[in-house]
């Protein structure tokens, strides 16, 4: 039997959108309600600002949003897609999936759909998925959207959680090409399901083990953190997926024209890349303005840098990723 697939010579990122909700929530706000400071939040995670829903903005109108924008971007119409991938730990429902509503949203129906739970890595998952896919011949044009509201999830009593997270969905269109220099030249996912508590979501007594009983905050289905645990973990996780990338395609710092990492923590990234030889230029950093947004972080930086003329054809970015699962990944590009 012969295969009526196409296999094309490259992949490339041909549009990119992001959304985030209007209400802009400073750390002093945030102090009006949680007991918490600006002077607290600021030099231990970097956050200045986050955008924070409402009940009646759904991850699939961010997500929908952001997507809209980003086939804008890339002059394509809905219907042209092939698949939609939504990297969300934060779902409207469990069922259907969020990527299937957004698919209606926006007007692309019969699009594939599928949604990723990887937490803070779901990004990086999706570019995977969409390369390979139109690698295969398969699909022409596939969206990956993170998007995410941890303010639905956070426990609002919790000061170590609720002030690191922001709301938003950012979106990327990716296309086959018939350049072959362009593509994703390393792509690596990885996960440990014994460290899951470290970050996790509970939603019964039976959900906590014995190691988790400490650090819970007394509320089910809100997210659970160990943040020294997820500091130590994210800042190896993040070298070692960084100099792995680096190894397998033989290109150094100096190759690269930009890391674009999930936004954990200003501290965390900073320890991280001082200790690879990163100069801080090459880091795109925007936690300032937005928090921690899960997965969809890495969609906003890349929109950001995007719509700042900052990237060109032939420029390699690393993205890369660490969160929930625990997981973490990284995906190299020759833009
Ligand atoms: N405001 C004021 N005080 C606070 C706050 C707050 N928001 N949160 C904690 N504190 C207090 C604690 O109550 C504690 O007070 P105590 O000593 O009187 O008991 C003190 O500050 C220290 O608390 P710790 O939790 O030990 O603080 P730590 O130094 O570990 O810093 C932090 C906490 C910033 C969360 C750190 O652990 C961290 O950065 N961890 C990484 C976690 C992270 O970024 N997670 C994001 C999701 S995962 C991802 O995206 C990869």
């Amino acid at each position: 039997m012969t295969s009526s697939y196409v296999r094309p010579a490259g992949v490339r990122i041909t549009g990119t959108g992001m959304a985030v909700p209007p209400r802009k929530v400073s750390n002093d706000d945030l102090a009006k309600f949680v007991d918490t400071s600006d002077e607290w939040i600021r030099p231990r995670t970097g956050i200045v600002t986050r955008h924070l829903s409402t009940d009646e903005q759904l991850t699939s109108d961010l997500a929908a949003e952001a997507t809209t924008q980003a086939l804008r971007n890339a002059g394509l119409e809905p219907k042209e897609l092939d698949l939609l991938v939504c990297a969300t730990m934060t779902p409207d429902v469990i069922c259907p999936a969020t990527a299937c509503r957004i698919i209606s949203k926006i007007g692309a129906v019969p699009c594939g759909a599928m949604d990723l739970n990887l937490a803070c890595t779901g990004l990086v998952a999706g570019l995977s998925i969409a390369n390979n896919f139109i690698m295969s011949g398969a699909y022409k044009h596939v969206a990956v959207i993170g998007a995410d509201r941890l303010s639905t999830i956070v426990n609002w009593e919790d000061r170590k959680t609720c002030v690191l997270f922001g709301d938003a969905a950012g979106a990327m269109i990716l296309s086959a090409s018939d350049n072959p220099q362009q593509h994703c030249l390393h792509q690596k996912l990885n996960s440990d399901g014994d460290m899951g508590e470290a970050l996790y979501v509970p939603r019964s007594e039976s959900d906590i083990p014995e190691r988790g009983k400490e650090s819970f905050n007394g509320k089910f289905d809100t997210l659970q953190m160990n943040g020294r645990e997820v500091f130590k973990f994210a800042v190896n996780a993040l070298q070692e997926c960084v100099r792995e990338a680096l190894e397998h395609t033989g290109l150094g710092p100096e190759d690269i024209k930009m890391v674009i990492p999930h936004q954990s923590n200003i501290r965390m990234l900073k320890s991280a890349w001082k200790k690879m030889g990163f100069p801080d230029d090459k880091i795109y950093i925007n936690i300032d303005r937005f928090g921690n947004t899960s997965a969809a972080s890495i969609g906003l930086c890349m929109h950001e840098l995007t719509e700042q003329g900052r990237l060109e054809e032939g420029d390699h970015v690393i993205f890369v990723a660490q969160g929930g699962g625990l997981t973490w990944g990284a995906s190299l590009w020759r833009l």
